[in-house]
């Protein structure tokens, strides 16, 4: 049916689909159908698509070596600077006057640095790195904000061969010890505080507290004076000021590092099922070729595009799609450091027109979110530089998609809904934008190349209209290589569930259902694990749990997700008081959610703690999760008969959302 026919509210009523415009297909990177089979049938082959968007020092000899899989190489034998992929050839090629990086911050400054002055400061900073010590293959930790001092950071990193392990600042003081120890990294780049909603938050305290957890000598600590005041200096000897060292190294020169292709880029922590977050970890050919490419393909850009991706880039979103895919091809990316509410509702849209972008990628729960606020905001400002929109982390209902498409894409702009992860290091499962149908709530086909399948328990392809798992059963050049020092934990989490090892058989599972249509596009479902995703972020139940029962005068602990209009999911604690502290369940309440603030931080801040003698258990002792997510998301609940204490759960239900 053309776009033309029927509202648009009948045609999402009936499951319709939209077209991308011609306007777009006309102008797009990738537009032509055929790209599914020529994939296809030149893989792997296929992947040189991805790995011509780079230029390599050393061409590589093999596409993919697959010997001793599940433990894939991708380019072997290629040499590669990701750094000088960035930077240095842009401004070699004449642009070193474009736009990299334009920076908002959240009081209304701004920061345009150029190609040029990108590279100035990021051969400066590789210079100070190495003076303080760090050689090749030392594990940087960055805990830094929105502030352009972090993708310098990344890039002087990356330019020297040191990989980089970026801590999402949210997280507390404790997330960055764990994350430190884990990959023994000794040194740190962090800053004084930033801004949130007008105030100035005090990341330095929080800093200073996490280094007291951290196990092994961490020789120097890089401090970024984002607020302006006198910077403290209460780390000792180890603290440095970053403006001043950058100054001292103004003008160094400093010559990109050639990199093995299946050489670490970056680490990055990510949660699972159990209390102890996976380092996830990127390599230098695999995963630049790949975010290149999805970038190229799915995001369209170019190198005169303004591009906007509002992730943070203390997430994998940010590390793909703010910093290495756009700067590999050229793009302007932009970052902002603050709310999207502040000082009022319609700071993003007032951003977009003032910079004209024309390609903007945010998460279903910002868009749920502007839902929310009304349409007056976005209709305050001329939308029309958008080409583009795009939106991942967790699945959008197609009422949010609507919203959308109607009100910030005016209906001109097709949308990406892409489905990945921390460990995909890119897109898999979306639409070509120049190329698909759209339908929305369903991400679309998986990209060319991606053998992506929705199977049964068994391993077994679904028939159309019915759900399974998401599975890959072939590698990918963006995909993990492993979890850091943890190669066993790296087959058992990825690779036990489907495999045939015997057989050289190897399937991916992400952990995810999905359902199947006719047309081949996957519909995700969302997790199968205990894993909750709290506002397109990927929270371990098991953290959060442990968190709680550490709490003196609480003796066990459920946590759950339950539905949230804004957050799609939200953090559900259910708690037995230990014996004698029934009476203290404001003071526990308090405990408990202070404990989860410091072992992780706000963003897994429970919505509700219920406290209750006895959590509903089979009789095999095994508590119903199943049935606290009904629970929490107000859902009908079934049969409870099965269970050794059914009594408990009518209490438990009445205490959920009392108030
Ligand atoms: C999990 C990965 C990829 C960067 C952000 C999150 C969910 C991601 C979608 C989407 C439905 C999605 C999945 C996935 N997810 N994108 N478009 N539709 N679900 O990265 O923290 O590694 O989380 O996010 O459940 O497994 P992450």
């Amino acid at each position: 049916m053309s776009q033309e026919e029927g509202s648009l509210e009948a045609r999402l009523e009936e499951q319709e689909t939209f077209e991308p415009p011609e306007s777009f297909v006309e102008q797009a990177n990738v537009a032509d159908p055929d790209i599914y089979d020529e994939f296809a049938n030149n893989w792997p082959d296929c992947w040189e698509r991805a790995a011509n968007l780079l230029s390599w020092d050393e061409p590589y000899d093999e596409m993919l070596v697959d010997d001793d899989a599940p433990f894939y190489e991708w380019f072997t034998g290629g040499k590669l600077n990701a750094s000088y992929n960035c930077l240095d050839r842009h401004v070699e090629e004449g642009a070193k006057n474009r736009a990299a990086i334009k920076w908002e911050g959240e009081l209304g400054e701004t920061r345009t640095y150029t190609y040029g002055d990108l590279l100035h400061e990021v051969e400066a900073f590789a210079a100070t790195l190495r003076e303080l010590g760090v050689e090749e293959d030392d594990v940087v930790t960055l805990y830094m904000p929105m502030i352009p001092e972090l993708p310098i950071a990344m890039l002087a990193c990356a330019r020297i061969g040191a990989p980089h392990s970026v801590v999402f600042a949210g997280f507390s003081a404790d997330a960055l010890a764990t994350r430190m120890n884990s990959a023994d990294s000794e040194y740190l780049v962090t800053c004084d505080g930033y801004y949130r909603r007008g105030d100035a938050l005090d990341h330095l305290s929080k800093t200073e507290e996490g280094l007291e957890g951290v196990d092994h000598d961490v020789s120097d600590v890089v401090v970024v004076d984002r607020l302006g005041d006198d910077l403290e200096h209460s780390l000792g000897e180890r603290q440095h000021d970053y403006d001043e060292l950058v100054d001292e190294h103004a003008g160094a020169s400093v010559d990109p590092v050639s990199r093995d292709a299946e050489d670490m880029l970056f680490l990055m922590y990510t949660s699972g099922t159990t209390g102890k977050p996976k380092g996830v970890k990127h390599t230098t050919g695999g995963y630049l070729a790949y975010t290149a490419w999805t970038s190229h393909a799915v995001l369209d850009l170019k190198p005169a595009d303004t591009y906007w991706c509002s992730a943070d880039i203390g997430w994998i979103t940010g590390h793909s799609y703010i910093v290495y895919g756009p700067l590999a091809l050229g793009t302007t990316t932009m970052m902002y450091e603050g709310t999207p509410d502040y000082p009022e509702k319609d700071r993003l849209w007032e951003i977009v027109e003032k910079n004209q972008v024309d390609v903007f990628y945010t998460a279903p729960t910002a868009i749920r979110a502007f839902m929310k606020w009304g349409t007056e905001y976005p209709e305050k400002h001329d939308l029309s530089s958008l080409r583009l929109l795009g939106t991942v982390g967790e699945p959008i209902n197609p009422r949010a998609w609507k919203w959308y498409y109607q009100h910030i894409g005016n209906e001109e702009c097709p949308i990406v809904d892409t489905w990945w992860q921390t460990e995909t290091g890119g897109m898999m499962i979306t639409t070509l934008p120049a190329i698909n149908t759209m339908k929305p709530g369903s991400a679309g086909p998986p990209l060319p190349g991606i053998s992506a399948k929705v199977v049964d328990s068994q391993g077994e392809e679904v028939d159309a209209g019915e759900a399974g798992y998401v599975t890959v059963d072939k590698p990918w050049p963006g995909m993990l290589r492993t979890l850091y020092d943890n190669d066993e934990r790296f087959v058992e989490e990825y690779w036990e569930e489907y495999s045939d090892p015997d057989a050289d058989e190897w399937v991916y599972f992400p952990e995810d259902g999905a359902k199947l249509d006719d047309d081949g596009y996957i519909t995700i479902l969302g997790r199968v694990d205990d894993v909750i995703n709290v506002s397109g972020h990927r929270l371990g139940t098991m953290e959060i749990e442990s968190a709680v029962v550490g709490v003196e005068g609480i003796a066990e602990a459920a946590v759950v997700g339950g539905d949230h209009d804004v957050k799609g999911e939200a953090v559900y604690v259910y708690a037995i008081p230990e014996e004698g502290y029934e009476d203290q369940e404001a003071d526990l309440r308090e405990a408990a959610e202070e404990a989860v603030l410091e072992s992780i931080g706000p963003i897994a801040r429970p919505e509700e703690i219920v406290f209750t003698p006895e959590l509903p258990k089979t009789r095999s002792g095994k508590i119903m999760r199943r049935l606290l997510e009904d629970i929490a998301s107000g859902n009908e609940l079934g049969n409870t008969s099965t269970l050794r204490n059914p009594d408990v759960v009518e209490d438990i239900a009445d205490q959920v959302g009392a108030d």
